[in-house]
């Protein structure tokens, strides 16, 4: 068996999230739009649920949370639904990071490109990690938005969120973060007044294919979305289109239990990183991302003298694992991340990414994997 440590890509759907889904698909099939009988009437009562948990976990209202098929589409939402009211007030400026995903570094280069909006990419230094201060340095009078992501997913380092979002309360500047990778696994950060969170189901063993954007309040103001879809109005018109009642039930039954038991899985998760470690002492190897500021389950490495693509290559027989985000892996090109940190094209080509979700993989031993990389390194010179 292949272990798999690519967490970070996507995860198993836990089988009781999968029950859910299936009793959401075939016994109960009302859609939560129909007004006229019991199955619609049920389907949204229990689609209201899952809202009020979902905004509960980021200690929003329930009114607040839109489902949406993923991150993806949550972060298009959010940073093309802005756009128009900065257009409006002449508010054309957006801050935002090197290392964001695609998911919000495309829509934000479209806004730049095509819309005329000015984009600020802030690069982090070593660390991986973006300062509330470089932020701040780079706002303006004119600035709409920042959009800064909670973990990367490429290297596991959290970013200040929270900070941020305590410093640009007093600013007309809303905050947007990609939460994608941290929801659940950071929870206190979320719970901080950031104007718009990005969730995805795939990552805390839930669904592909569903994720809520978080359109919290401030006062009696709120970031004013435009919507980029038009349909029949579901989610306060901002994401229209048949409300996909299983998945988002599959979504709440993974938040739930991921709650219940981040604990332990956080202590798991802490008990495989020290294991990996341990066994790649064997080997020369660099950690990329401050390590002091990381989510648990996600390492960056690059190995002295090895090929990220030929070690994937020799190594795929025992584990599954990827040199960046899935995305970016077909094409084996630098890691834009790894390059914004400043890490020289030989690193930053070669990191591999290793993670995983306990209790799943909860036996992978690293230690033949270690060995085999230490025999493909040339003996140091
Ligand atoms: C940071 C980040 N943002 C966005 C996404 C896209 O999420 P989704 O697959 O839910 O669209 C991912 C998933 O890989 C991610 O890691």
């Amino acid at each position: 068996m292949v272990a798999y440590l690519d967490a970070a890509a996507t995860t198993r759907v836990d089988p009781r999230v999968a029950d859910v889904v299936l009793h959401w698909m075939t016994e109960e099939f009302g859609n939560a739009g129909s007004r006229t009988h019991e199955y619609g009437a049920r389907a949204k009562k229990a689609v209201q649920q899952a809202r009020a948990f979902i905004a509960r976990t980021v200690s929003a209202k329930t009114e607040e949370v839109i489902f949406t098929s993923g991150a993806t589409e949550s972060n298009n939402i959010a940073l093309l639904g802005l756009a128009p009211h900065g257009e409006r007030t002449g508010r054309k400026h957006i801050i935002t990071s090197a290392i964001e995903h695609k998911a919000v570094l495309e829509p934000l280069t479209h806004l730049r490109d095509a819309r005329g909006f000015d984009v600020d990419f802030i690069s982090p230094g070593p660390s991986g990690r973006i300062t509330t201060d470089a932020v701040l340095e780079r706002l303006r009078p004119d600035t709409l938005a920042v959009s800064l992501m909670h973990v990367n997913n490429e290297t596991g380092v959290i970013q200040p969120v929270a900070e941020l979002a305590e410093k640009l309360r007093a600013t007309p500047t809303y905050l947007h973060v990609d939460a994608a990778q941290g929801y659940g696994k950071v929870p206190a950060d979320l719970t901080a007044p950031i104007d718009l969170i990005s969730i995805s189901g795939h990552k805390i063993g839930g669904p592909k294919g569903v994720g809520a954007l978080v359109t919290r309040r401030r006062g009696w103001d709120k970031a004013p979305l435009e919507p980029i879809m038009f349909g029949g109005g579901q989610e306060r018109k901002l994401r229209p289109g048949t409300l996909a009642v299983p998945l988002i039930m599959g979504l709440y039954e993974a938040a739930k239990l991921f709650a219940e038991s981040r604990k332990t899985w956080e202590r798991q998760a802490r008990a495989m990183r020290e294991r990996i470690l341990a066994a790649l002492g064997t080997t020369r190897f660099h950690l990329n991302g401050d390590p002091e500021h990381s989510v648990p389950h996600i390492l960056n490495i690059s190995f002295d003298d090895l090929n990220a693509e030929a070690l994937i290559v020799r190594l795929k027989d025992q584990v599954a694992v990827a040199t960046g985000s899935a995305c970016t892996s077909a094409s084996y090109t630098p890691s834009h991340v790894l390059q914004a940190m400043g890490l020289d094209d030989a690193v930053a080509a070669n990191g591999l990414r290793l993670s995983w979700f306990p209790p799943q993989t909860a036996d992978f031993d690293p230690f033949p994997l270690a060995e085999t990389i230490a025999r493909m390194q040339p003996a140091a010179r």
